[in-house]
């Protein structure tokens, strides 16, 4: 369970600082604040480090980063993309480990993007049988998702993700100051994933209400509430359901969509939290159609006011690909397609639907 503000005190500057245990009996201590606690936040996880960043953000934040150094050695900048997502990387990452010298008691300190904390933290899981980590996420998108619940992973030529493991952070550090330099669509592609923590956690839709714009144009004082209100739901819900057991699957709330309008699209037009905003909008239909709960009103007019700047029309052969996908759902029973839907906001509900069901969500979505 997550121990608010329990354990270690506050660092300094610290906006957030909580423990999350998990049933596997790792915890994660998650903090939002300035990537200069880095090292007060390592201590006590081992002897040498092994610190790896996207190499793009070394010029766009290379003085913060290379004051780490001293901490923690050298910078090991890794060119990350999509489609170095590969088992190939995670290798690549285990030699320079070793040519680091890093033993068992050593660590990994990972600092980027979703691509590069997925990649680095399997390597962790992998390396001399496993080595703690710590999670640095520097997009708004793996700050509120990504960062936290342990997911690792690269991507096969079947799909995404299909080679991981879990393998819990000891500590994710947020800083809301990293995001300033993100391009304003990366800002709206993560606040798709705040609107959606929002929808499962009504305690959260006010302040979200309030702040996506102000958050969207990147001020920290409109980011790091959302980032903390999002890890907080993130954090009740992994902590409680580690391996997707149960609850866990409401976070994937708009993904059904979203990943069918991605393999649509070959994941070029959107951006992923462009899918999922997309994806909440067909979601909402069906919740509002098949369940009669409330609230849906409230629900989309939020998901609406996310912005998704490529044209949402799909030709026939996008459409025809996005609804094979969504057909062919991994999740699918009996030809009827998992979805999570919404009963009210805070209350989601797994239903198998009809493919005409997945029909009317893709319009819905894409409308
Ligand atoms: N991104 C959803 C999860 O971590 O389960």
């Amino acid at each position: 369970m997550p121990t608010p503000e329990a354990g270690p005190a506050v660092p300094r500057a610290a906006s957030a600082d909580f423990l999350v245990d998990f049933p596997s009996g790792a915890r994660t201590r998650v903090v939002v604040g300035p990537l200069s606690l880095l090292p007060e936040l390592s201590q006590g996880l081992g002897v040498r480090a092994g610190l790896l960043c996207d190499a793009r953000l070394v010029a766009l934040h290379g003085p913060a980063l290379r004051a780490l150094q001293p901490a923690f050695g050298d910078l090991l900048a890794r060119p990350v993309s999509e489609d170095r997502k590969q088992l190939v990387e995670v290798e690549a990452i285990c030699e320079v480990l070793s040519a680091r010298g890093l033993g068992r008691d050593g660590f990994v300190v990972a600092i980027g993007g979703g691509v590069l904390t997925d990649l680095a933290g399997l390597a962790a899981a992998l390396y001399l049988r496993g080595v703690p980590w710590i999670s640095v996420p520097s997009t708004l998108l793996a700050q509120v998702d990504a960062g936290l619940g342990g997911k690792t992973g690269a991507n096969l030529r079947a799909g995404k993700n299909l080679v991981g493991a879990f393998h819990q952070p000891r500590v994710v550090l947020c800083d809301p100051s990293l995001l300033a330099t993100l391009p304003g669509r990366e800002r709206w592609s993560g606040l798709a994933e705040v609107v959606k923590c929002a929808l499962l956690e009504p305690a959260m839709l006010d302040v979200c209400e309030a702040l996506l714009d102000r958050a969207a144009a990147g001020e920290p004082d409109a980011l790091a509430p959302l980032i903390e209100a999002s890890l907080r739901h993130k954090a009740r819900v992994v902590s409680a359901d580690e391996r997707e057991g149960g609850a866990r699957a409401y976070l994937n709330l708009g993904h059904t969509v979203g990943h069918a309008l991605e393999t649509a699209t070959g994941y070029e037009r959107f951006t992923h939290g462009e899918a999922v905003a997309l994806g909440l909008r067909g979601a909402l239909e069906l919740s509002r159609s098949l369940l009669s709960g409330s609230d849906h009103a409230r629900a989309l007019r939020l998901v609406q006011r996310l912005r998704v700047q490529p044209s949402t029309r799909l030709d026939p052969a996008e459409r025809e690909r996005a609804l094979q996908a969504l057909t062919r759902d991994k999740k699918a029973k009996d030809g009827r397609i998992r979805f999570v839907l919404l009963r009210a906001l805070g209350a989601p509900e797994l239903a198998y639907v009809s493919p005409a069901d997945c029909i009317r969500a893709l319009d819905a979505a894409v409308s």
